[in-house]
């Protein structure tokens, strides 16, 4: 566990205590009942801001997070060598940095790296297009290559293939995101697919794709995948999200493919939380990730 107490991508405070929120809320006692080795290496803290500008006057505090990304690329690399390397954030710009380290340990492995975006957005803008200027809506632009982040962000060892993404749970995306994906091969289950199809069929699909390709598997969870009804706790609530059992569904399934390598989770703002109740279903959410299930046998599905 990696605390990124993050905040200044969203324009709003309070993803700070996003790390102490699930701290408190039990994760490394959740993973460790379930027979994990758990090491918090507590919180991270830039030490200097580079001296970074951009022409698109709306951006804010672009030097604070060019500071995180660096940070975190190397930080995450390092630690994808010891284990599974799980980032309590803090806002979705944390994972231009994951996505940074990870995509230089799969390089090095020489094994490509697949992620899983569990997002109501597909946070792609680039620093040219993003209207409101919060730059946790540029880390998928940034970890697939898209132009403009050069000299301004730290280098990729490789931009990440947007043929080996799966985004689910999409329900809101601005236009210069909607022509971005139009033109790339990311796989995109909106709210829509989800509920002709199910969540079950539809990540099946891809999680067979990491298996044939031995691939690493990052699994990057925004709490505004949720419906808002059941995590209140985030800063972007757009109405229509995962259910409780759809979410726990997808976990169970993770689980069950052994195919994981590293986790995000992000956006969690506990100021906004009601008593605790989204960082507790966070908490539960990755217990089944790890392995929690209701009976110690498989599940049949015939
Ligand atoms: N697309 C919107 C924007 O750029 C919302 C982004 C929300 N991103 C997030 N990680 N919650 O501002
Ligand atoms: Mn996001
Ligand atoms: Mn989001």
């Amino acid at each position: 566990m990696l605390g990124a107490p993050v905040q200044e991508g969203t324009g709003r405070l309070g993803c700070d205590m996003g790390p102490s929120a699930f701290r408190a809320a039990g994760l490394a006692g959740a993973l460790r009942e379930l027979g994990h080795v758990v090491v918090d290496r507590g919180n991270l803290a830039p030490t200097s801001q580079p001296e970074v500008r951009h022409g698109n006057a709306a951006i804010k505090s672009l030097p604070e997070i060019v500071a995180w990304t660096e940070l975190l690329a190397a930080t995450i690399y390092d630690a994808s060598a010891e284990g599974m390397p799980i980032t309590l954030g803090g806002d979705h710009s944390l994972a231009a940095g994951t996505l940074s380290g990870l995509s230089r340990r799969a390089a090095d492995l020489e094994r490509p790296l697949f992620v899983l975006w569990l997002d109501a957005h597909p946070d792609l803008h680039t620093l040219d297009s993003t209207e409101s200027g919060n730059l946790h809506g540029v880390p998928m632009a940034y970890a697939t290559g898209q132009p403009g982040f050069e000299g301004i962000f730290p280098p990729l060892a490789a931009p990440l293939d947007m043929a080996r993404i799966c985004m689910m749970g999409i329900r809101s995306v601005d236009p210069a995101e909607r022509a971005r994906l139009a033109a790339g091969d990311v796989t995109v289950h909106d709210m829509r697919a989800i509920d002709e199809h199910g969540v079950a069929v539809l990540l099946r699909g891809f999680l067979e794709k990491v298996a044939a390709a031995d691939g690493l598997l990052h699994v990057s969870l925004d709490v505004d995948f949720l419906d808002p009804d059941i995590a209140p706790g985030v800063g972007t609530t757009v109405p229509g999200g995962a259910t409780f059992r759809e979410a726990h569904l997808v976990m169970e399934m993770l689980h069950d493919s052994d195919l994981v390598t590293s986790l995000d989770l992000v956006e969690l703002n506990p100021f906004l939380d009601e008593r605790g109740r989204t960082a507790r279903l966070i908490v539960d959410l990755v217990a089944s990730l790890m392995g929690r299930r209701v009976l110690d046998r498989p599940t049949r599905s015939h």
